[in-house]
This record gives C-alpha cells, structure tokens and sequence, in this order.
C-alpha cells in the first residue's frame, strides 16, 4: 500500500480528461495535477523545448513526493517520454500505448485515424503503436493545432470549431475510418463537434480510461494502491483563478480556491 499522490501533467486543461479518468476508476488516489497553462501549447515546440518543459513538469511533481507520474499529455508521451523514464527512477506512464491497444481493439474495418498537436502526429508514436499490434491496420494522420487554442479558450462547442474540424477531419471522412484516436487530452472536449462530423457511428478512442486502467494495474501489480480518502491539488504556471472556473465546470466538482496554487516552473 502507498497512499502518496499521483502526479499528473500536461501543458493546461487537456490533462483533466485523464485526471477524470483516474477519478472515476480509482476514487481512493490523491492526485497532484499540474496544468503547465502559462507556456501552453506544447505541440508546436521543438522536440528539445517539449523535453525541457517535461523534465521540469517531472521535477516539479517529484519534488511533491509523488508515488508515479502520467504523462497526461499526448505530446510528451509522443516525443519525451523514454528520456524521462531513462533519467528518472519513478514509475513514469504514457497515454500513447494504452490508447493504442483500446483503439486496435475497437476497429472493425482495421481502418484507424489518429489525430492529435503537429508534435504528436510529426512522431509518428500512434501509427508506430498500431502498426505493431496489428500489421494490417491502416492508419490516416492528421494534426489538429487549432484545436488546442479552441479548448483552451472554450470555444470546444462553438461553430468555429465546427467549422475548423470539418477541414482537419475531411481526409478521415475520405478514407473511411471507423475509429479515431483522439491523440491530444484536450480533444475530448470537442468529442460533440467531431461526433457530428463523422457520425456517430465512428469511435472516438480518447487516452482516459485506457490510461486510467493502466495506472490502476501498475499499482495493483506494485502493490501501491492507496486506502484511504483522496486529496486532489491542482498547480499551475499562469494564475490560478481561470483554471478554477474551466476546471470546476469540467470535473463538474468544486475545488476550494486553496487547492489551486501557482508554481514558478522554471525554478524546477
Ligand atoms: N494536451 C496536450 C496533448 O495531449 C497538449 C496540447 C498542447 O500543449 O499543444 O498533446
């Protein structure tokens, strides 16, 4: 048993769908979140500056005494994260693998679309994944930069948005996929606008429950799960009242003001 944190991080809001993910399936884990919302966006920077941004994501939540660190991000997963498992001793979790495997296993016509930030999709990680669990998939690719200002600025449900994934989605729609990866953690806030697009009989394969049941057969097998009560603390980089309200309405809970506290990341 282990009842310290776990440490979640991504570049702003999008790694609250996972963190919701680890709510609902393992209510007993405190969670530590940092939401890196002054330097967001992530998916647009250099593979050494996203390496940068997640070490120092890393050595902030370690300096928290966290017991295991998700990568909520599909950026860092993609492009960062078997140097921050080869430099650090903790158990340190993707959302690429995981989301893969739920993905290969919900398509029927081996047809698959990933989408997700330029950083992602430049790396290939998805497409390498599904390749490797099943040769017979086809995969089509597509970043979606625009999506991440969308939800960051709540505009997931607006036509704007709709308008901007009809232009991003036209190539999946063409090949007929019937399953979409949602390779960023921001995009299953715009699941209603993509749904509307392709049909709602194309599966959308978001990274929160398959990383969730990941996290929770990591602890399992390490016997760390936790027994007691769960504390939620939420940090960030640029002020912390905006991060309230969006993450509030989110998680649809409510998180004291205390709970919500600026950290100075680049000291880390
Ligand atoms: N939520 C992120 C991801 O999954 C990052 C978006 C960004 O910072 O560009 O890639």
């Amino acid at each position: 048993m282990d009842n310290r944190p776990i440490g979640v991080f991504d570049s702003g809001f999008g790694g609250l769908t996972v963190t919701k993910g680890l709510m609902s399936l393992l209510p007993k884990e405190s969670i530590i979140y940092f939401g890196d919302t002054a330097r967001v966006p992530y998916g647009t920077r250099s593979k050494n500056t996203i390496i940068k941004y997640g070490q120092q994501d890393v050595n902030f939540l370690i300096s928290q005494n966290v017991k295991m660190i998700v990568v909520a991000c599909g950026t860092v997963s993609s492009v960062a994260l078997a140097h921050l498992q080869k430099t650090h001793d903790i158990p340190i979790i993707g959302v690429v693998s995981s989301t893969a495997k739920a993905a290969a296993t919900a398509t029927r016509n081996k047809k698959v679309g990933v989408i997700g930030t330029k950083g992602t999709i430049n790396s290939g990680s998805f497409e390498d994944e599904l390749l490797r669990l099943d040769g017979k998939i086809e995969t089509v690719s597509r970043a979606c930069p625009l999506f991440v200002p969308l939800v960051e600025n709540r505009f997931a449900t607006n036509q704007a948005a709709y308008l901007i994934a009809e232009q991003y989605l036209e190539p999946l729609k063409q090949r007929g996929v019937d399953t979409i990866i949602l390779g960023c953690t921001h995009f299953p806030l715009l699941k209603g606008v993509i749904s509307a697009i392709m049909g709602a009989d194309t599966k959308l394969i978001d990274c929160a429950a398959p990383t969730a049941a990941k996290v929770a057969d990591v602890l399992a097998k390490s016997n760390a799960l936790s027994d007691q009560d769960a504390v939620y603390k939420f940090y960030v980089s640029d002020s912390a009242d905006e991060f309230t309200d969006f993450a509030e309405l989110f998680l649809n809970r409510e998180i004291p003001n205390a709970d919500v506290m600026q950290v100075d990341i680049e000291r880390y």
